[in-house]
């Protein structure tokens, strides 16, 4: 049985990691503890599966690749995630560098992902690595929340927000509206609560990007050609669809080997 996997309706791996988070908050603040349970249930899935995934996607030749891709797995491309299990998908931690031989991608796609990686060590072994598997003319294209977007947007008024951030007034403040949301709906009372939202998800965003950084960060791990597209265009024909309701708040940007 894989790890996460349900028995009798209860999540055994979920369960373990609760109590060892509720262990290591006897010695650790809260939000560290949690991070390393949950660091700790990523290496456990590590220890098991990146032998056997990296023998099957190192022999590959001309793959497609979707990293992180959550809930939205790209049909015949091959699918990586550290946290979500899907058919056919692949457990994958790409902080630790990709599973894939020289020159033998031709696409990689990953949307919303590259802000959680820490920007001094994961995010530029990430982008050297995307440059070593993917074939020469192959691209990057890489998504991220804009935050150049956001802060020109901050500070005016909330509709102006709402344009790049779906967003609708309740009684409490304003609230997160849309199916990006479903279940997951923030208020918020202050602007600044929603901008707190949005580029540290909790712990999880590492960092935030404007158009001349991320352009900036992609060129310096050696892709030559790297320029911003809008949501839906692609210099490769066959990349994979964005999510088209992440659209205004989010910016894109591609890499050409
Ligand atoms: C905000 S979700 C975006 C999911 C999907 N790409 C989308 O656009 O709906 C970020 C995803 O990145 C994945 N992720 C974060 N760090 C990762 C890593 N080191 N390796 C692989 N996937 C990672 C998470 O598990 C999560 O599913």
């Amino acid at each position: 049985m894989l790890p996460g996997a349900r028995r009798g309706g209860r999540n055994y791996a979920r369960d373990t990691l609760q109590v060892v988070a509720a262990a290591l908050t006897y010695a650790l603040p809260s939000c560290i503890a949690s991070e390393v349970a949950t660091e700790l249930g990523f290496s456990v899935r590590r220890a098991l599966y990146s032998r056997t995934t990296r023998r099957r996607l190192a022999r590959l030749d001309g793959c497609r690749v979707n990293i992180g891709f959550g809930y939205r797995p790209t049909p015949g491309w091959v699918n990586i995630e550290l946290g979500s299990t899907f058919p056919d998908s692949y457990f994958w931690d790409c902080r630790r560098g990709l599973p894939f031989s020289d020159n033998r991608v031709t696409a990689i796609y990953s949307e919303h992902v590259f802000e959680h990686f820490d920007p001094e060590i994961d995010a530029t072994l990430f982008l050297r690595e995307c440059l070593r598997c993917l074939r020469p003319g192959g691209v990057l294209r890489i998504v991220v929340p804009d935050a150049g977007a956001y802060l020109r947007a901050y500070g005016q008024s909330w509709e102006r927000l709402a344009v790049i951030h779906p967003l609708e007034q309740s009684q409490e403040g304003w609230r997160d509206k849309g199916p990006n949301y479903k279940g997951l709906k923030s208020v918020y009372r202050t602007q600044m609560q929603l901008i707190n939202e949005v580029f540290r998800q909790g712990y999880q965003h590492k960092y935030a990007y404007d158009e001349e950084t991320l352009v900036l960060v992609v060129r310096a791990a050696g892709f030559s050609r790297v320029i911003r597209q809008s949501c839906g265009v692609s210099l490769d024909h066959d990349m994979a669809p964005d999510n088209e309701a992440r659209q205004p708040g989010s910016l894109y940007v591609e890499a050409v080997k």
